[in-house]
């Protein structure tokens, strides 16, 4: 074993050792946390926004120009995610949870691998993508049709229907961010495990650093280093499948 390595391992060591005691845990997660469930993250280098331009798809401009074009692109993903199965970075946060231990998890991802994994207080701050929404009566559904029969989707009123996903340029949900900043207050977070993200949106740095300041002790899970290294009280550099197992105590 190299002394990196070794230095992994102690890290490891006392991140176990802190979600052992820890009651209260949130975990913030990003796509990274899907990644070794085959669905492919943003800013890598093969990452979605390398090859399409998120003007051209998630924005609600791209979507009043083509809204066929952005569905296409969404079927796509939709399709793909069907697929994809919980990794051992999901399970281990569902076991957690299993063990008795409260377990908060705000993730940016659309997809619903957490819930699927087993956990049960997921806050999904960007939306999902089994959801699609009337812009004309508000109305919300599920639809997990893949591929989509129709596109757009159609409302029982008949207008189309978008996407239930937070596009860039637009507002966070209400109701998630109210969530989110209520257990900030209400609950005292021992453990924010921060894994998979990169960290580019500033009311995820502002969420985490609260969590640190109400006394939590930050953990991150990334292969590489990120903004949040510096809130960081033990970056754990590597793949969170391979990670967060080890976090686990039996
Ligand atoms: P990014 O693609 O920006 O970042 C993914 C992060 O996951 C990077 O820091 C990678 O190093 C890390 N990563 C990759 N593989 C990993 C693995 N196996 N284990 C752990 N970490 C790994 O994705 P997000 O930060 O989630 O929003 O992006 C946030 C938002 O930006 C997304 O929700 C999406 C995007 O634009 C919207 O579409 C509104």
């Amino acid at each position: 074993m190299n002394e990196a390595s070794g230095t992994l391992k102690e890290a490891i060591d006392k991140g176990r050792d802190a979600v052992a005691r820890a009651r209260n845990i949130m975990a913030v997660t990003g796509a990274g946390v899907s990644a070794e469930s085959g669905i492919a993250t943003f800013r890598d280098k093969d990452g979605l926004w390398q090859k399409s331009d998120p003007e051209e798809y998630a924005t609600p401009e791209a979507y009043a120009r083509d809204p066929v074009k952005v569905w296409r692109w969404y079927d796509a993903r939709r399709t793909g995610m069907a697929k994809a199965e919980p990794n051992p970075a999901h399970r281990a946060l569902a076991e957690l949870e299993r063990q008795g231990k409260r377990v908060f998890i705000v993730t940016q991802n659309v997809d619903d691998l957490h819930e699927q994994a087993g956990s049960s207080e997921v806050v999904h701050i960007h939306g999902s993508i089994w959801h699609v929404r009337c812009e004309r009566d508000g109305s919300v559904e599920e639809n997990r049709e893949t591929p989509l029969s129709e596109i757009p989707p159609r409302c029982a009123c008949g207008n189309e229907m978008r996407p239930a996903v937070v596009w860039f340029g637009e507002q966070l949900p209400a109701a998630p961010v109210r969530q989110v900043q209520h257990h900030l207050l209400d609950v005292e977070t021992d453990v924010c495990l921060v894994v998979g993200t990169e960290a580019s949106f500033g009311y995820i740095l502002q969420w985490v650093h609260a969590a640190r300041q109400h006394g939590a002790t930050v953990i991150t899970v990334n292969p590489r280093s990120t903004p949040l290294d510096g809130l960081s009280d033990l970056a754990l550099q590597g793949r969170a499948g391979n990670i967060l197992p080890q976090l686990v105590s039996d």
